[in-house]
């Protein structure tokens, strides 16, 4: 069981890190742990149909690979809770104000520093690999038109990282959550997520098909659904796309 980041794929470009871990998978074997970042995608890959825009050389883009052969395929929003809370940790080293965006959003102030993207492979009741795609805003100085609601670490800080270092700091703080999990410390992971959740116990305008409701985010539910409380008591269940924020 190797530590996330212990052998690091570095590429000068290729068409999405996700797509290279997809094909390393399929030729055979690879370690845990193995990270392969790309200095340039060229089919950076988003969640649902969306691209994943990046600079060359700028930012963070990179995939990790994991064989989390000891979780249920059903408890396996364990892993977004795993991957959001250490971009979390890692962030906070530098700047105060993050929040994970249910379910996949990492946020500076409210503009998205980080995205997530994460498959998994499930072979009869074992999840035999996942793949952790992740792309970090770091020196990036400016975004397209398209992209106003996207921030760097550089537009906070005012200083770039090495992107190097930066890296390996953050697979070691992914690494010490996924620890958290494999201890099965899921209490500790589930109420860090929560605190770490954008309108936790916050009661806050939601859009749901359509309409404005008020609500209260209480968490979330072992398949990752969102748990709101409505006016009355009234707790609803959301799976993703089922309600926006406003
Ligand atoms: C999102 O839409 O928020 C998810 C973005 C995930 C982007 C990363 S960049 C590295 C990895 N390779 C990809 O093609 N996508 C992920």
């Amino acid at each position: 069981m190797g530590k996330t980041g212990h052998v690091i794929i570095e590429l000068e470009e290729v068409d999405s890190t996700n797509l290279y871990a997809e094909r390393m998978l399929r030729k055979g074997v690879v370690e845990e742990g193995t990270v392969i970042q790309a200095k340039f995608q060229t089919a950076g890959k988003g969640q649902g149909d969306n691209q994943w825009e990046s600079l060359p050389g700028q930012n963070l883009t990179f995939s990790i690979i994991l064989h989390p052969r000891f979780l249920l395929p059903t408890r396996q929003f364990l892993l977004n809770k795993v991957i959001s809370l250490g971009l979390i940790d890692f962030l906070s080293i530098y700047i105060e104000d993050v929040a994970i965006k249910w379910p996949n959003d990492i946020l500076a102030g409210l503009k998205k520093i980080g995205g997530i993207l994460i498959q998994h492979r499930v072979e009869g009741e074992i999840l035999e690999s996942t793949i952790v795609g992740i792309g970090l805003n770091v020196n990036q100085t400016k975004f397209d038109h398209n992209l106003s609601g996207a921030a760097s670490l550089f537009q906070i800080l005012h200083q770039e990282l090495k992107l190097k270092e930066a890296l390996v700091l953050l697979c070691n703080r992914i690494e010490e959550r996924y620890s958290q999990l494999r201890a099965e410390e899921t209490e500790r992971l589930e109420a860090d997520f929560c605190r770490a959740l954008l309108g936790y116990q916050e009661e806050k305008k939601f859009l749901v098909e359509g309409k404005e409701i008020s609500g209260t985010i209480c968490g979330v539910d072992e398949f990752g659904r969102l748990l709101v409380e409505h006016p009355g008591n009234d707790v609803k269940v959301y799976a993703h796309k089922e309600i926006e924020y406003v």
